[in-house]
């Protein structure tokens, strides 16, 4: 695990050198505030695209019924319903920075939306992670890691906590290889993910935000090199929507 005071850590909203502090407080506010309608949101401005690429995340999950999963910045639990309901391992652990957004999570498993199997949650911040080493036989992560200011440390802890053998699968958004495709994405996160935004929780400031970081982060190849950095190899990934988001799996 690398050391908080020499590491350099970003602004997740330009990618430029800032104090953790900057991007965590504001993650915070981000999601605290719209945790509960976080999932509306993502149905809405995706077009339930979402749903294809959680499709495509758990067809590459290599998960098995006796697999302990740690769901990493779970927010309200999505990732870690469809991982249930698809792979029905052992135990699932779902974790998150924000409190708020685990409630929700919470509200899902009163639901009975896990069906039968077990699931924890808690408050961790992926940075930091209070678990043993080799504890975890895979982590999901589905949008977190684009939110940490300290990427190279999160990964990190992922690979410390995980079993020899195990895997990283991380769906993220990502950078589409066809430049009109691209532009024509850029245009609609700068201008309409606002707006809906806006529209569907009533502030749009988070909402711009989504749109900066989206823009700011490293593309297909520089995720695997930051993931490739932190220990892991056989790094893989797919593009979904042209290439909008992509799911990488790394073996430790
Ligand atoms: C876009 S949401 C994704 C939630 C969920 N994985 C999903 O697919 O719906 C991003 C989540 O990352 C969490 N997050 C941001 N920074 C984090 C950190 N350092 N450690 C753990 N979770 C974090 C946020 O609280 C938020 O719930």
């Amino acid at each position: 695990m690398s050391d908080t005071n020499t590491t350099h850590t970003i602004d997740t909203a330009t990618g430029l050198e800032a104090p953790a502090e900057l991007s965590t407080e504001r993650v915070k506010a981000v999601f605290s505030q719209i945790a509960r309608k976080y999932e509306l949101f993502n149905a809405v401005s995706s077009f339930g695209a979402y749903r294809r690429w959680l499709n495509g995340m758990m067809r590459q999950a290599p998960i098995t019924s006796n697999h302990d999963v740690l769901d990493i910045a779970g927010g309200t639990g999505d990732v870690s319903r469809w991982v249930a309901r698809f792979h029905h391992p052992r135990h699932i652990q779902c974790t998150d920075l924000v409190p708020e957004m685990l409630e929700v999570a919470r509200l899902h498993q009163a639901n009975g939306d896990f069906g039968d199997v077990p699931i924890d949650f808690d408050v961790v911040d992926a940075q930091n992670i209070p678990y043993e080493d080799a504890s975890y036989d895979v982590i999901t992560m589905a949008y977190g890691i684009r939110n940490m200011p300290d990427r190279p440390r999160a990964l990190s802890e992922m690979h410390r906590v995980l079993k020899p053998g195990g895997a990283l699968v991380c769906l993220e958004f990502s950078t589409p290889p066809n430049p009109i495709w691209r532009t024509l994405y850029r245009f609609y996160l700068k201008h309409l993910i606002p707006f809906w935004g806006g529209l569907i929780t009533g502030d749009k400031s988070g909402f711009v935000y989504l749109a900066k970081s989206i823009q700011a982060f490293p593309d297909q190849r520089g995720l695997a090199q930051l993931m490739e950095e932190a220990g892991f190899h056989d790094i893989t990934w797919e593009n979904y929507t042209g290439g909008i988001a992509a799911v990488h799996v790394a073996r430790k």
